[in-house]
């Protein structure tokens, strides 16, 4: 979306007094999916269907520093598109709500303990002859050089964090899906 289109969202949206502001988690009860397991879940969001521009703004607001909105593009996470084509609403809302019952291959969490006693956790980026580069889950970027590093351990877990969702209602959850469900055609 342009920048003007996106103001004039902004604008639209308080004006048309309906709808209330899409990306504002107190819009409904927030936190909905904490805790839910898949079947509760998908019990919650029934049959809604979601609004892909507001999930654009959701998105924008919780999930883009991590997976880019266009492939091709170098971020922490994978770019969704892929995987909004390979799987349907329930397995996409169970990859949101679990990070890391399916780990997207690659992703994996590492630790990385230095010689000098310093530890390190993130997934691996990028490996060179000499160097690891990793994103943290902070979302910086580290490179570790190998002669430095002593010991390596793979955790076994998702640098996606487990609350990326908790301050999501349930109709943000619909615009959410919605909106990934547009990536599909953007798959390379
Ligand atoms: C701190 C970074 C981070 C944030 C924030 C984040 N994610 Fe992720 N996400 C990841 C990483 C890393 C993976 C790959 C590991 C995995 O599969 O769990 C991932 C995986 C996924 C997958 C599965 C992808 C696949 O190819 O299997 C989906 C779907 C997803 N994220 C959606 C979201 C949504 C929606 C949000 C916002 C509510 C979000 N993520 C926020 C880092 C993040």
């Amino acid at each position: 979306m342009s920048l003007r289109a996106l103001l004039l969202v902004l604008v639209l949206v308080p004006l048309s007094g309906a709808e209330e502001d899409p990306a504002d988690p107190r819009a409904g009860e927030a936190g909905a999916f904490k805790g839910k397991t898949l079947t509760e879940a998908v019990a919650l969001l029934g049959d809604r269907a979601g609004n892909a521009g507001f999930g654009k703004l959701v998105f924008a607001q919780r999930c883009q520093r991590c997976h880019a909105p266009e492939a091709g593009i170098t971020a922490i996470g994978p770019f969704l598109g892929l995987v909004a084509d390979q799987q349907d609403r329930t397995a996409l809302l169970k990859s949101i709500i679990m990070p890391g019952a399916d780990l997207a291959f690659g992703y994996e969490m590492r630790r990385f303990i230095m010689t000098d006693g310093k530890t390190f956790e993130g997934s691996q980026v990028e490996d060179t002859a000499d160097a690891i580069k990793i994103a943290t889950v902070k979302g910086e970027m580290r490179t570790l050089v190998k002669d430095n590093i002593k010991e390596e351990e793979r955790l076994g877990t998702s640098l996606m964090p487990v609350d990326a969702c908790r301050a999501i209602t349930v109709d943000q959850m619909a615009h959410l899906l919605a909106f990934i469900e547009t990536l599909k055609s953007k798959a390379p």
